[in-house]
Order: C-alpha cells, then sequence, then structure tokens
C-alpha cells in the first residue's frame, strides 16, 4: 500500500490550514493509500546547527522527533506539506522544519548517496493558506517549498493556495475549498 506524509505546520488546532490539510488527506485515502498526519508544531524539533556533523556523516545529530519523520518520508510515495502565510512566507515551524533537511541535502550533492532517488517517483503537493489576497504570499511560501521537495528527490506536482481566510477555522464556511482539497487528494493520489 502507498504511504502519504502529511505535514501540517499551523499551530492552531482545527484551524484552515488543518482542515485543509485533512480534506486533502481524506481524498488520498480514497485512493486507498495509507496516510499519516504529522503536526509539526506539537512534535519536538529543534533547528539546524549548521554543526555540518551531516556533511560528513550524511546525518543529524539532532536526536529528536525528526529522525522519525526522516524514516517515514524515505519510506512513503507522497509527501504533502501545509502552511498557512505567515510574514509573506510559509509558517516559521515549517521553516525549522524544512532546514532539518539539510542532511538530504548533503547526502545528495556532497555525498552522492541521496536517502530518495529521483527515479523512485515520489510525489510532493503544497496548501497554502493565507489572511490576504492578491499578495502572492502563497506564491511565494509555494517557491519555498518547492525547493524542499527537489533536495528531496519528490517530483512538486502541484500547489492549493486559499486565500482570504484569517479567522480560525472559517474555510469551513467554504465547503468548495474543502472539496477542492478533497479532490486534489484524490487526484494526487490515482496520477
Ligand atoms: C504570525 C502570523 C503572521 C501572519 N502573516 C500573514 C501575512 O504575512 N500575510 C497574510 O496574508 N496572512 C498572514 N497571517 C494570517 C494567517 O495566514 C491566516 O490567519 C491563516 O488563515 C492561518 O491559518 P491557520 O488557521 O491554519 O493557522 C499571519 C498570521 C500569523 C499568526
Amino acid at each position: 500500500m502507498s504511504l502519504l506524509m502529511a505535514v501540517s505546520s499551523s499551530p492552531r488546532r482545527n484551524g484552515n490550514t488543518g482542515l485543509l490539510l485533512n480534506s486533502f488527506v481524506e481524498g488520498v485515502k480514497s485512493q486507498g493509500w495509507e496516510t499519516e498526519i504529522c503536526r509539526i508544531h506539537y512534535l519536538n524539533i529543534g533547528m539546524c546547527q549548521a554543526c555540518d556533523f551531516c556533511a560528513k556523516e550524511g546525518e543529524c545529530i539532532l536526536d529528536d522527533d525528526m529522525q522519525y519523520i526522516y524514516s517515514r518520508i524515505k519510506e512513503a510515495q507522497g509527501l504533502v506539506v501545509a502552511s498557512p502565510v505567515y510574514f509573506g512566507t510559509v509558517s516559521g515551524q515549517l521553516k525549522i522544519f524544512i532546514d532539518r533537511f539539510q542532511c538530504w541535502w548533503q547526502a545528495k550533492y556532497r555525498l552522492n548517496s541521496p536517502f530518495v532517488s529521483e527515479e523512485e517517483g515520489k510525489k510532493g503537493f503544497f496548501i497554502c493558506v493565507s489572511a490576504l489576497t492578491n499578495k502572492n504570499y502563497c506564491a511565494n511560501a509555494a517557491e519555498v517549498a518547492k525547493v524542499l521537495f527537489h533536495n528531496l528527490n519528490y517530483r512538486y506536482i502541484d500547489s492549493l493556495s486559499f486565500e482570504g481566510f484569517d479567522i480560525k477555522g472559517s474555510i469551513k464556511e467554504h465547503p468548495d475549498a474543502l472539496e477542492k482539497a478533497f479532490e486534489s487528494g484524490k487526484k494526487f493520489a490515482s496520477k
């Protein structure tokens, strides 16, 4: 069975990001995939120390919840990352998470031994929510996510942007948005 790892980077429980991610995950599940959701704000994830341990060893010296996440992303066939816009880009929680893939970057580019090869055809998807409209903040955040997928050798498939949502859970008043996320999950899983 294929595995989807789903990463939510909002600290808000039942916030817009989490609700949209849940709908996407339901769409993926409907195609028979196994899924696992990680709410990174609630995990023990330290910041990259730029200690360069990974430049020699190809792995991260920090012994925290990222070690489990690395192993699951190695196993998975799909990775969906969801973020609220914070100050024009991804949330700080997500940026800390992304920087912890420096060991994957080192393994790929310096040690020539990537954890995942491009040939495996693993797929990545990004979901973003912002309060403001017409600012291109979600597009900006998507650029950051694309760098992550590239360095992981996950093929970036697409992203969904939802602009104009600020109040916690307000996305629930827009079932069309949740439906769109569900359908995107279905399509992602069946491609
Ligand atoms: C620290 C912080 C910074 C934010 N910065 C922006 C911003 O730059 N642009 C924007 O459109 N919305 C910004 N927002 C609003 C959130 O993106 C918006 O409320 C979103 O719906 C939150 O998603 P959530 O419910 O999943 O947490 C910010 C919110 C917070 C808490």
